[in-house]
């Protein structure tokens, strides 16, 4: 294997340092590794448009709350560094948290409102910890562009929130959800499903397209569209939703009335003990 897996951010910040010297480009793909068909789509598009890549691979510990699932976070090196090498990245980033978080480390980077709402109500702390290492790795990787995946589309919005209010320089590249055949997004956590929560979990996708047929037919109450996706939800007994959220695409605030600028339809539901989302963006 040709790909360089380094754990010591010095270094990626060093091999950055040259590239960027030479006038070369930088892609970053923050990952947290088991990388799937979703990862695959991001560092595929990051090999288009930048002379060099970094995938990181680094199961950011301060993102996950206490009751999370932080030591049964699936891990697959090998696979993850076969995948990034067959798609063209230069490196993969995989820092221990002490080389990540070393001793009296005590910076976080923070965006306020739009990180207590949707995931953020449930996650305290969450999305302070996914900006803190999304700075980290910004900073580190020296990147021109940072590819992330519109299934988290909170994290999205949040981390471009970041870059525009701190005038990080670089772009944030959101790529669309890379679906199952049966429609469920693909994610890292899926593995956790068992054949039957499997089966069952086609209900997310199923819901979210029936509240799109509702827009496409011209329906605009944002209530309207709430009441379909959670009666369609619930057909599935396995479904336990958390949330199904009709929000402002750039504010994340709750639509109030009829929908009039472009929407976020956002959902999160447990099937078993596993928590999965979804959403699609919608403009009118
Ligand atoms: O989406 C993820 O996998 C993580 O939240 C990220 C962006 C890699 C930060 O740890």
């Amino acid at each position: 294997m040709s790909i360089r897996i380094i754990s010591d951010p010095a270094v990626v910040q060093a091999k950055a340092r040259e590239w960027k010297a030479a006038g070369e480009t930088i892609g970053i793909v923050p990952t947290m590794g088991f990388l799937h068909d979703g990862h695959r789509s991001l560092i595929t598009r990051a090999v288009e448009q930048n002379d060099h890549v970094i995938v990181s691979v680094f199961v950011n510990p301060i993102q996950f709350g206490p009751n999370e699932d932080l030591d049964k976070y699936p891990r697959d090196l090998d696979a993850d560094a076969a995948m990034c090498e067959a798609e063209g990245a230069d490196i993969v980033f995989h820092p221990e948290p002490s080389d990540m978080y070393g001793e009296y480390f005590s910076t976080h980077v923070e965006v306020d409102d739009i990180t207590s709402v949707l995931c953020g109500a449930s996650r305290p702390g969450h999305f302070r910890g996914v900006t803190t290492v999304c700075n980290k790795l910004f900073n580190i990787s020296k990147a021109d562009r940072a590819y992330f995946g519109e299934k988290d589309a909170q994290q999205l919005a949040v981390i471009r929130r970041m870059v525009r209010d701190l005038n990080m320089d670089l772009e944030i590249v959101g790529c669309p959800i890379v679906r199952e055949e049966d429609g469920l997004a693909r994610s890292s956590r899926n593995k956790y499903l068992n054949p039957e929560e499997r089966k069952a979990a086609v209900i997310l996708s199923k819901s979210l397209n029936k509240g799109k047929a509702l827009l496409d037919s011209g329906e605009r109450s944002a209530q309207a569209l709430i009441d379909t996706i959670t009666a369609e939800l619930k057909t599935e007994p396995m479904s336990d939703i958390e949330y199904v959220s009709v929000v402002d695409s750039i504010t994340l605030k709750d639509v109030e009335g009829d929908i009039t600028a472009p929407v976020l339809v956002a959902i999160a539901v447990r099937i078993g003990s596993t928590r999965l989302i979804d959403n699609f963006s919608y403009e009118v």
